[in-house]
Order: structure tokens, then sequence, then C-alpha cells
């Protein structure tokens, strides 16, 4: 391809019109205040208008509060270098499936730009659908009352792909995905994993430089998911840009040549995996396990001087647990501090332990919250 950057990302925004209240639950409140007058019967005009006023008024006042339009990226920029895997991690809701349909033309960018091989998604969108292959997560990309070659033939007739050179490549696919086996069978009979390679097979027909993957990985059992992310790094030192999304640290971590962190479509912080967790090597985790909701006590932790970030994950293994993590600059001052105030609370601490950062801790020292929220 010759071009440093593969996708160029330039100020690239896109905003979604909030739902109009749903119109069947209008007609519902409707029919319910028609229900009223008719049982008051004979009441005045009076006691009718204001038993429509109660409903609508609280409405009205519900709406004034949220605004009609949401920010679903706003206003991202950066640059993915031609053969590396990029990885876009973020919490659902952060905008990464918007962003991902943006360079691949499905949706329209409110404003800025952003370049694919070079092509404008605005203004070249035929050129830029031919550089990128796409897989988007829990969309049906395949016919499932087909079998895996005759999927495979389908789109590569769509995608005007020789014949002549067709049929080598969905062999080709066919063997490097592991569906040869398969490949005569129903997708409907398809396990996920064997879906989500399918849908890759789909996505490199036309051998595009660019791939984009949404969430690759999820809904995958463990094997199948590691099967997967073997794949993608496959394909990249085949020399293909792979932009993917994922809401797994871990993942983005083991994958990513480099990261961008989104949350509520802001990037918020751009590196390497390795450079992602420098950033924060002074830092350390506490981490104590006790039996009981720990209620006031978070606030309390957020306000300590050097605590960078706190987080309370709830788990039951026949019991029910809560973890409470505490990014901090100093364990030792931090430690003794939360044990004070869970003594203070008479708390039992069941497991106590200081660790290193990992890169979720990044994310909640960037945002004072973790990922899984
Ligand atoms: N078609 C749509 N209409 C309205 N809001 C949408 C639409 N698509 C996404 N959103 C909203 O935009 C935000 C970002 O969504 P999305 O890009 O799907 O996030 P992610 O993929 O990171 O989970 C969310 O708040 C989501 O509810
Ligand atoms: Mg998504």
């Amino acid at each position: 391809m010759g071009l440093a950057n593969a996708i160029e990302i330039d100020d690239l925004k896109r905003t979604f019109t909030r739902r109009a209240p749903n119109a069947l639950a209008r007609l519902f409140t409707r029919r319910r205040t028609g229900t009223g007058t008719n049982a008051d019967g004979g009441s005045g005009a009076g006691a009718d208008s204001s038993a429509e006023a109660g409903p609508n008024a609280a409405g009205l006042a519900n709406n004034a509060k949220r605004p009609n339009s949401l920010v679903a990226v706003d206003s991202i920029s950066f640059d993915i270098r031609a053969g590396e895997i990029f990885g876009l991690l973020g919490p659902n809701g952060a905008g990464k499936t918007t962003t991902i349909k943006m360079l691949c033309t499905l949706l329209e960018p409110t404003s800025g730009t952003a370049r694919v091989a070079g092509f404008d998604i605005v203004r070249e969108p035929a050129r830029v659908r031919a550089s990128l292959g796409t897989v988007l997560s829990g969309e049906r990309s395949l016919y499932w009352k087909l079998t895996g070659r005759e999927n495979l033939d389908y789109f590569a007739a769509l995608y005007d792909v020789e014949p002549s050179t067709a049929h080598r490549r969905i062999d080709d696919l066919l063997t490097r995905f592991e569906l040869t086996d398969k490949a005569s069978e129903l997708v409907e009979r398809y396990s996920t994993g064997m879906r989500q390679r399918l849908s890759i097979a789909r996505a490199l027909l036309a051998n595009p430089p660019v791939l984009l993957l949404d969430e690759p990985t999820a809904g995958l059992d463990p094997q199948s998911a590691r099967n997967l992310r073997d794949v993608v790094r496959k394909l990249r030192d085949e020399g293909h840009t792979v932009l993917l999304t994922t809401h797994y640290m871990a993942e983005a971590d083991e994958l990513s040549d480099r990261i961008a962190i989104i949350d509520h479509g802001r990037v918020i912080a751009l590196d390497t995996p390795t450079a992602l967790k420098e950033h924060i090597q002074q830092l350390h985790s506490v981490e104590v396990e006790i039996d009981r909701a720990p209620d006031g006590i978070l606030d309390e932790l957020h306000s300590l001087p050097l605590v960078r970030g706190v987080e309370c994950v709830q788990s039951s293994n026949g019991h029910e647990t809560w973890t409470i993590r505490v990014l901090t600059e100093n364990s030792r001052q931090t430690l003794d501090a939360l044990l004070d105030l869970l003594r203070a609370e008479g708390e039992r601490v069941l497991n106590l332990r200081v660790a290193e950062p990992t890169l979720e801790d990044v994310f909640i020292a960037l945002t004072g919250k973790s990922l899984r929220d």
C-alpha cells in the first residue's frame, strides 16, 4: 500500500437524536387517563383537564432535563499505522461500534472525517469500502441456511472477486480458518467460533489491506477466543492493518501494538500497552475483600491523599463478598487508612492484597471507574 498510515481519523464526531418516548407507552398513558375520565363519569370538565395535565406535565419536565441529542463519538483524532493491530478499548456505550460504522461508511459522520487507505470516508465511500473488510459484532453477516462455502461463493460474487481467483481464495480461506471439513455444512450448525472465523474469511475475500473487527471475541469460549487472537496476529504478520474494538483489557493488552482508550466518545489515552502501564508504574493497587457492602467507605477512600481511583466489585461464589480496589501512589499509607476505615465500620476483612498495576488500573486511574461498570 505504501502509505505510512492506514487510517487517519480527523475530528470525527457523531451525534444521535435521542429516541422520542415510545409511541406505545404514550398511547398507554393516554388510555389510562381516558379510563380515569370515564370512571369519573359525571365529574366536570375541570377535573378532566387536571387529570390530563398530571402525567403530561411530568413528561415534559422529564424531557426538559434530557438533552435531545447524544454525542456517541466526540471529535476523535488519531492515526492507525499500516501493518499494526490497533485496539480501541472502552466500556459498553463508549462509542466503539459507532466509530467502526463511520469508518466502513455505514454511518455518516456528523462532522469531521477520516481516511482509510488514503481515501476519504465522506467523499470516496466506494473506494473506502474496497479497501476494507469489516466484521460487525452481533450482526448476522452470514446466511445461516447456506453452507460455509456457499456463503463465501455468494459474497465473492457480490464483492466482484474474479471468478478464477475466487475459487482458489475461498479454498485458501477455508483452510486457513480451519473450516475445510465443515465447508459443506449449513452455517446454522456452526459453533459461534466457527461463524466468527467464517465472517472474517468473508471480510478477507477481496483481500483488503485494512480489517475492522468489532469485538471479535465477544461470546466466544476461552479456547475459541485464543484461536481467534492467533488468527488476528497472523493477519497482521501478513501485512494487514487491523483495527479491533474490545472491552476486554487483557485482550487489548495481549493483542494490540497500540491502544486508544475511549470513554464517553472521547479518546482519553493512546499509546503502546507497555507505555500505558509504565505511565502508572509508580501506582499500586490495594485490594481488600469484605463480606458486607462497603456503604460510606468508598467516598472517603476517594478523597484520601495519593488515592487515584477506587472501585468495588461484588462477587458471589457460595456467599456474597465485595472486593474494594484502591489505586494509590503509596500502598503503605493507603493500606493503613483503609484498614482504619474498615475497622471503624466494623467490617471483617476476608482477604488483603497489594499488587502491581494492570491495564485495567490505567483505565481506573484515567476515569476513576472500572471498565466493567
Ligand atoms: N442508532 C443509534 N441511535 C441512538 N443512539 C445510538 C445509536 N447507536 C448507538 N447509540 C448510542 O451511542 C453511544 C455509543 O454507542 P456504541 O458506539 O454502540 O458504543 P460501544 O460500541 O462502545 O458499546 C451509546 O450511548 C449508544 O446508546
Ligand atoms: Mg459496540
